[in-house]
């Protein structure tokens, strides 16, 4: 079942083809996360969900109900979908309660308490209601926008970026009680962002956009230890990358004999994450080893350079506890963990 059906969506502006016979379906009650890089039509996907721009071609279709055909299109304020953009686009001359009670319905009998409520979801103080977004900050202005979005109950909830303000940690808060509000409430969300973190902890479905077109649509670890290419690969997170030849079930390469999913055979590139490598420095003679040739601490992960044996590779990266650090100019072993993704060409 699904809530809502992106159906091979294409837009162009002048030369620039924005979006690319884009599909994707939303499953209700769940939580979507688009990535990719600035430019790659994110914010233009979610304007033609929610109506404000119109897809030459494609359709959408909400619970069923056609949305848009080509240009032909139910207005914005008829869809039931809530969206907050990018720049938060609140009403400057009006004050923080009236924009948030902007999507209510006329004469709705318990505007303050539903107000305060509001506030209180976004956790913003409830005298902060009389001001004027122009005396808030970028992050909180980004919670009004998010409020005034949920006073209207939409069915769907469309999200641009919209912890893009926040510093780090009130970020994560802000994620975290937003996920809550939205599944207490049963809103179906989309979530844009460039966080590739923020993405693989928000959803159940992660889906990347490149030049217009959706590379790649799943769960989030799918799309992390199965990516479809290696720009994939490293848009969602570090990657160490290997020539290798496969065979049975086994990559033959620079770290030894791993381990891979699939049928593949013969020459490939395999992937694996740098937490499945482990550093062992123990090790007398290091098979299949490398050299330490730089070691960054970082806290409670340090990151260790190696440069490989058996392959003039740049060094690889490796995340690895503090807790026993190898030293530059050390000879380690590497062992894997699990097994290694393998790109078909
Ligand atoms: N109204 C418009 N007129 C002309 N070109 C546009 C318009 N809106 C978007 N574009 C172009 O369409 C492409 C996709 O833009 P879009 O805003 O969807 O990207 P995005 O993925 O949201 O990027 P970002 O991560 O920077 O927000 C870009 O090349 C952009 O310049
Ligand atoms: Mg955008």
């Amino acid at each position: 079942m699904t809530l809502l059906d992106i159906e091979s969506i294409s837009k162009r502006y002048g030369p620039v083809q924005a979006l690319d016979t884009v599909s994707l379906s939303v499953r209700p009650s769940s939580r979507t996360a688009i990535v990719g890089p600035s430019g790659s039509g994110k914010t233009t996907l979610l304007r033609i969900v929610a109506g404000f721009e119109f897809p030459d071609s494609g359709r959408v279709r909400l619970d069923g109900a056609l949305l848009a055909d080509g240009p032909a299109s139910v207005p914005a304020h008829k869809r039931g979908i809530g969206i907050v953009s990018q720049d938060g686009a609140l009403f400057p001359h009006l004050s923080v309660a009236e924009n948030i009670a902007f999507g209510f319905e006329r004469g709705a009998p318990d505007r303050e308490k539903r107000i305060a409520d509001l506030l209180e979801m976004v956790e913003l103080d409830g005298a902060m209601a009389t001001r004027r977004p122009h005396q808030l900050s970028g992050g909180q202005q980004q919670r009004v926008a998010l409020a005034r979005a949920l006073g209207r109950r939409p069915r769907l909830m469309l999200l641009d970026e919209p912890f893009s303000a926040l510093d780090t940690g009130l970020r994560e808060n802000m994620r975290k009680a937003v996920s809550r509000v939205l599944q207490a409430a049963g809103i179906t969300a989309i979530l844009v962002t460039h966080d590739q973190s923020e993405a693989l902890s928000f959803a159940d479905q992660v889906a990347v956009m490149r030049e217009g077109k959706l590379v790649q649509a799943g769960s989030p670890e799918t799309l992390y230890r199965h990516p479809r290419d290696r720009e994939t690969a490293l848009f969602l997170g570090d990657a160490v990358l290997l020539p290798a030849i496969v065979k049975s079930g086994f990559a033959e390469c620079a770290l030894g004999r791993v381990a891979v999913e699939g049928d593949h055979a013969g020459k490939a590139e395999i992937m694996l994450r740098p937490e499945q490598i482990r550093v062992v420095t123990d090790a007398d003679e290091p098979r299949y080893g490398g050299r330490v040739v730089d070691v960054q601490f970082g806290g409670a992960t340090c990151t260790v350079a190696v440069a490989l044996a058996a392959v003039a590779l740049p060094p690889i990266l490796i995340k690895t506890s503090s807790v026993a650090l190898p030293a530059p100019g050390d000879l380690v072993r590497l062992d894997v963990a699990g097994t290694a993704h393998v790109f078909s060409r």
